[in-house]
């Protein structure tokens, strides 16, 4: 895989690994020097087909980081096993990354966020029925893994700061990672809430648990995409095409909060 992956971007040594979900294909604008190859460039990579995802790996600098970015990923959803949901991850470690910033777009399970907000993500519920690390152990990394600080604690206080700074609200709390790839019930939203659970989503919790196996900070950036339907507030909920339009808007939010931590 690395070899492939060395073949196609000279000087390939990133400091920072950027996953970009639904919709936030083009913070991958913020990358100077560019270089990029469709996903379907590489042995390793499976076709996927999903709305809002690119589907390409961009790798260049931002402020003073080298980043692999990628655009677009692999859900559980679409029957992927973990060790394909999580190859970004493996890729990163393997070119000795230290830190990935994953992003999502997510349904909101707090009342007082709206669509176009952004979260940062405090800590998660894996609530996917499964988990990347399932399966013989893979030593030197531990079999019993430590998820105290799943998101780094250093990593979410720069970039509050940098928020402020930049005069970017940003909100902050957990999220709920859940199979899909059906939106929730009423009940599941009654559910996620009772758990403590902020926002709602079908990615990122796999790629955390397989980056802390790893040892890699994470940093976690939720674009709210929806109001997750609750039958309460009478919302419809929204159509994915709506989903990758509000995103759009959050993008350009979280692009300026990345260029911020990159600088
Ligand atoms: N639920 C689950 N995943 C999502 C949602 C949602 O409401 N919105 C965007 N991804």
């Amino acid at each position: 895989m690395l070899v492939e992956l060395q073949k196609r971007f000279s000087d390939l040594k990133p400091d920072y690994g950027l996953i970009l979900g639904s919709g936030l294909g083009a913070i991958a604008n913020a990358l100077q020097d560019a270089q990029s190859a469709p996903y379907s460039d590489f042995s390793f990579f499976p076709n996927s087909h999903i709305a809002g995802h690119a589907g390409r790996i961009l790798y260049g600098r931002i402020g003073t980081k080298q980043v692999l970015i990628f655009q677009g990923r692999f859900h559980a959803y679409e029957g992927h096993p973990a060790s394909t949901v999580t190859l970004p991850i493996t890729l990163l470690h393997a070119l000795k990354a230290k830190t990935v910033i994953l992003t999502n777009a997510a349904g909101s399970l707090d009342p007082s966020f709206s669509a176009g907000d952004i979260m940062l993500i405090e800590d998660h519920l894996n609530l996917t029925g499964s988990s990347p690390t399932v399966g013989p152990n893979e030593d030197p990394y531990p079999r019993f893994l430590n998820m105290t600080e799943a998101y780094a604690l250093d990593l979410r206080k720069k970039v509050l700061a940098d928020a402020k700074k930049l005069s970017i609200p940003l909100k902050q709390g957990v999220y709920a990672g859940v199979l899909g790839p059906c939106y929730e019930t009423p009940a599941e939203v009654r559910m996620l809430r009772t758990l403590g659970a902020h926002a709602v989503g079908m990615s990122t919790v796999a790629e955390c648990i397989k980056a802390r196996h790893y040892s890699m900070s994470v940093l976690g950036i939720s674009c709210i995409a929806n109001a997750a339907f609750d039958g309460i507030q009478q919302q419809a909920p929204l159509s994915h095409e709506e989903v990758l339009a509000v995103s759009a808007q959050a993008a350009h939010n979280i692009r300026t909060l990345v260029e911020a931590f990159c600088s």
